[in-house]
C-alpha cells in the first residue's frame, strides 16, 4: 500500500459548510475520500488531455430498422478494432437498442470514434464516459 501522507487545508466557512453538504448529498463518509476523489477526476482530466493512453465507454441507443444502421455500426467497429475491449449489445424493446463499447487506446482515438458512432443517422443518444486505465491513479 502506498504511504500516506496528512495535511491540513484551510477554507472560507461558507466554502467549509457547501462542502460538507455536497459531500453529505454524494453520501461520502468523511471529507478525506470525497477530497481524494476530486483530485482523482482532475488527474483522469488530465490524462484526457494530455493524450496519455485512457480507458472509458461509448453507450449508444438506437433503432435497429433504421436503414443500414446495424451495417453502419458494425463497420466502425471494425475499423476501430485496435482501441474496442468488448462490446455488449442489448435489445431494449421491440425497437431499440442499447450497445455498451469498452474502450481502450489513445483520447483522440476514442472521441473519434464516440463521435462518428454518435452521427450515424438513426444514433437517437450517444454518450461517452471518460475514465482511466488506473494506472496513473492510486
Ligand atoms: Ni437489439
Amino acid at each position: 500500500m502506498a504511504e500516506i501522507f496528512r495535511f491540513g487545508v484551510s477554507l472560507d466557512k461558507d466554502l467549509l459548510a457547501r462542502f460538507d453538504r455536497l459531500i453529505e448529498s454524494k453520501n461520502y463518509s468523511n471529507r478525506s475520500e470525497a477530497f481524494r476523489d476530486l483530485i482523482r477526476h482532475e488527474l483522469v482530466e488530465r490524462e484526457w488531455q494530455e493524450g496519455k493512453e485512457v480507458a472509458g465507454a461509448i453507450t449508444i441507443i438506437y433503432d435497429h430498422h433504421h436503414r443500414d444502421i446495424l451495417n453502419k455500426i458494425t463497420d466502425m467497429q471494425h475499423d476501430f478494432q485496435g482501441i474496442i475491449i468488448s462490446t455488449q449489445h442489448v435489445h431494449l424493446d421491440h425497437d431499440n437498442c442499447l450497445e455498451i463499447i469498452a474502450v481502450k487506446g489513445s483520447p483522440k482515438q476514442v472521441k473519434k470514434l464516440a463521435d462518428t458512432l454518435k452521427s450515424i443517422k438513426g444514433v437517437k443518444h450517444g454518450t461517452l464516459s471518460m475514465s482511466t486505465t488506473g494506472r496513473q491513479i492510486k
